[in-house]
């Protein structure tokens, strides 16, 4: 019998499916009689349309209709409310009038019988544009765009830090900022778009298949039970797939004009342009100390780029508030507008780029007063949060400095810049510590018992990648004693019992609860059908009974298969469904915790710089899976080795488009460029004041500081302190 998977290597159950190309994503959804869509895209950043000419076009092969301002059904906006679960970033429709935001803009879609057809008429469709000068760069946005304070929720202010810093005995002030860094998930955002009687089918590439749904309910004015979104597997998403995007709503109203089928697939450029982006930062940073290094204020001011249609703030400050032990502190928010697409959540959003710089302050603070980086943090270590005043559930911070430290060797490192070296390779070693909130939201599930030995399992979650159909397998095979591979677990459509969209690191600590008490719950509807007049139990009670190891046992010891059971009873399963809680965030205050311990090598002779090795220690509370959990840390120490070295989306300050569109310009780290080890520590302490399984999620905060800790290791290094992202080889020479 299966026991204690909870927290073993337990491989992925759709492994197979996706290695052995099983496993449907939207685009491999080619529904009878099917149209394909194309879209034309802006090649103006700001201005107008003044002309669209589809005559050649329409006259194409295949093509069916073609969609623009002049020609598009009226739809409903959506209030856009995370609360209501109907959430959108970029809130102007697809087509609502002849005003262009970004490059990349829709503005018309050829829909044709095959995909060719389409791509080939919309590059015929002619448009002429009235172009404004667009605000294309930061550096314009900062110059021309007005500054807007951020919604005051953002916002954290203690103590009187101005006062402070003005009086204190050691202090910094530096400005650091990030580029834009665009998603760049394997899977293209796709729609299939297929209306019958007046209900919405939609396969959309979505981390969110509720709000998916809701978004289209209200954007098409049906109810919300005649939209059904499916996303059973997704090529992963990093933030980009987490809300609807126009294309979503450009392809259904589409399919219902043409009435057919419609696929929409955004090609690799457009995923540049109209699916979001982490938008840029420039943040100024202002440490004090006293002579002996406690912390005595901090303020980190920070702006980013928003679009011209919406107001998105990237909380940079949102770990700073409260990591360390600091009375006096500020973080504050604000945004400039641009002529790009409304930026969204990227892994880590706020987090990311802003432990950048908290990070790299804190190393250029303790060099300051002469100290070792990592006693610096130490010194400075708090185990309550001060923004919220409420002590933290679970906080393993100095066991993660500890362990990460020995495991790096880190007391072998000579302070001295330039000092450590390996034959032609100047070695740095730097450290930051990594930190994500954890969130809990409400969710429900079902669970239904069958009488051919298999259990049935669905929530409307998605599995993007992490493992959610492997952990959530786990949990019901260790509940029920039947084997991990009779555990069915559907996820992916809004039709299935209302789960969290796959995002904030939430979707384990959400779903695992309500798949849990589902399953209770499936058990004690098996113990009632025991009980049943006819049954082998039937002079007991079901609250007598146990069930252990796919049985239900009684007082005495007598003992039944639940298959043998159902069967008895003539049934087809036993079933249980639960709607499990929000965590409650009035008593503490629950996050995650860590570092990471980075060795850069730079040969300055021919100017090679690369990370060679990645210790990360992680408290992030119980691993639900071991595999699956070191996977995220591992993904995120890549894609944050991405953020310090590599990835920046470059726009022409003169047009405003994106001209590093494509995976051979826009830089992530290769192969090539791993690191010889990264070493993941998991430090598996259960927080059981956050669930009943101690479980805060892993997705996010591996990538939190790691761009800090290659930049203080590179200072260490060359001597070069690099405060704008990312770290390419001129700023080092
Ligand atoms: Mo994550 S940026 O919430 O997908």
């Amino acid at each position: 019998m299966s026991k204690n998977l909870v927290g073993a290597a337990v491989p992925r159950v759709d492994g197979a499916r996706k290695l052995s190309g099983l496993a449907p994503y939207t685009s491999d959804n080619h529904l009878p009689n099917m149209a394909y869509g194309y879209g034309v895209f802006s090649t103006i950043a700001s201005g107008k349309i003044t002309g669209i000419d589809t005559g050649e076009a329409s006259k194409m092969p295949g093509v069916i209709d073609i969609f623009h301002h002049k020609h598009f059904p009226k739809l409903y906006r959506t209030p856009s409310s995370f609360e209501e679960e109907n959430k959108v970033d970029e809130t102007r429709l697809p087509f609502e009038d002849d005003m262009v935001h970004y490059a990349g803009q829709f503005v018309a879609l050829v829909v044709a019988e095959t995909f060719e057809q389409a791509r080939a008429a919309a590059y015929r469709v002619k448009v002429d544009y009235k172009a404004e000068d667009p605000i294309a760069t930061m550096d314009q946005a900062l110059k021309r765009s007005e500054k807007k304070p951020a919604p005051p929720e953002t916002d954290h202010s203690r103590g009187e830090p101005d006062k402070r810093f003005e009086s204190a005995a050691r202090k910094i002030e530096r400005v650091y900022t990030t580029p834009v860094e665009t998603h760049n998930p394997m899977e293209l955002h796709a729609s299939v778009a297929h209306w019958e009687n007046g209900r919405l089918v939609l396969f959309e590439a979505s981390q969110g298949v509720i709000f998916a749904r809701n978004v289209m309910s209200k954007v098409f004015g049906i109810a919300p039970s005649q939209v059904e979104v499916r996303a059973p597997f997704i090529g992963s998403g990093f933030g980009s797939k987490l809300w609807i995007w126009p294309h979503a709503v450009a392809a259904a109203a589409a399919a219902r004009e043409v009435k057919r089928p419609v696929q929409l697939v955004v090609p690799r450029q457009e995923m540049f342009t109209t699916t979001g982006q982490r938008p840029a930062t420039h943040q100024t940073l202002r440490i004090a100390t006293g002579e002996q290094g406690k912390l005595q204020a901090l303020t980190q001011d920070s702006i980013n780029s928003t679009s011209t249609t919406d107001v998105y703030v990237e909380s940079s400050g949102s770990c700073t508030k409260s990591l360390y032990d600091c009375p006096d502190l500020r973080v504050s928010h604000a945004t400039v507008a641009s002529n790009r697409g409304t930026p969204t959540s990227m892994r880590a959003p706020g987090a990311a780029p802003g432990l950048f710089a908290l990070e790299s302050a804190m190393d250029e603070m303790a060099i300051e007063l002469g100290m070792d980086p990592l006693e610096f943090r130490k010194l400075n270590f708090t185990d309550r949060d001060q923004s919220l005043d409420l002590p933290f559930s679970s906080i393993h911070l100095l066991e993660a400095y500890e362990k990460g430290a020995e495991k790096f060797g880190w007391s072998e490192r000579n302070p001295e810049i330039g000092s450590m070296r390996d034959g032609d390779e100047v070695i740095g070693w730097g450290v930051a510590a990594c930190n994500w909130e954890a969130l809990k939201r409400d969710c429900s599930a079902r669970v239904s018992m069958r009488s051919d030995g298999t259990v049935f399992a669905s929530c409307a979650t998605q599995d993007i990648g992490t493992g959610t159909y492997t952990i959530l397998a786990q949990v019901i095979s260790d509940l029920t004693g039947v084997a991990i591979d009779k555990v069915d677990i559907e996820l992916g459509s809004s039709a299935y019992p209302s789960g969290p969209v796959s995002g904030g690191s939430w979707a384990t600590a959400t779903t695992l609860p309500a798949i849990a008490k589902a399953t209770k719950n499936a058990i004690d509807q098996l113990k009632v059908y025991a009980t049943s007049s006819n049954a082998k139990f039937a002079d007991q009670k079901p609250e007598d009974l146990k069930y252990e190891d796919g049985e239900v046992i009684s007082g005495s010891g007598d003992r039944i298969s639940f298959t043998e059971l159902l069967k008895q009873q003539r049934l087809a399963s036993a079933d249980g469904e639960a709607d499990t809680p929000a965590a409650e965030q009035d008593k503490f205050s629950f996050r995650s915790f860590g570092v990471h311990f980075v060795e850069v090598r730079w040969d300055e002779a021919i100017s090679n710089l690369r990370v060679s090795r990645v210790v990360s220690a992680i408290d992030v509370g119980k691993i639900i899976n071991s595999t699956t959990a070191a996977n995220q840390v591992e993904g995120a120490v890549v894609m944050g080795i991405g953020m310090a070295l590599y990835e920046a989306t470059e726009y022409d300050h003169r047009t405003g488009l994106p001209v590093n569109n494509d995976y051979a310009e826009y830089l992530v780290p290769t192969h090539a460029d791993q690191p010889d080890s990264v070493d993941v520590i998991l430090l598996d302490h259960p927080d059981y004041d956050f669930n009943e399984y101690g479980a805060r999620g892993i997705g996010e905060i591996g990538i939190t500081g790691l761009a800090a800790a290659v930049a203080n290791a590179v200072h260490h290094a060359t001597g070069k302190r690099v405060r704008d992202l990312p770290i390419r080889l001129e700023k080092l020479m």
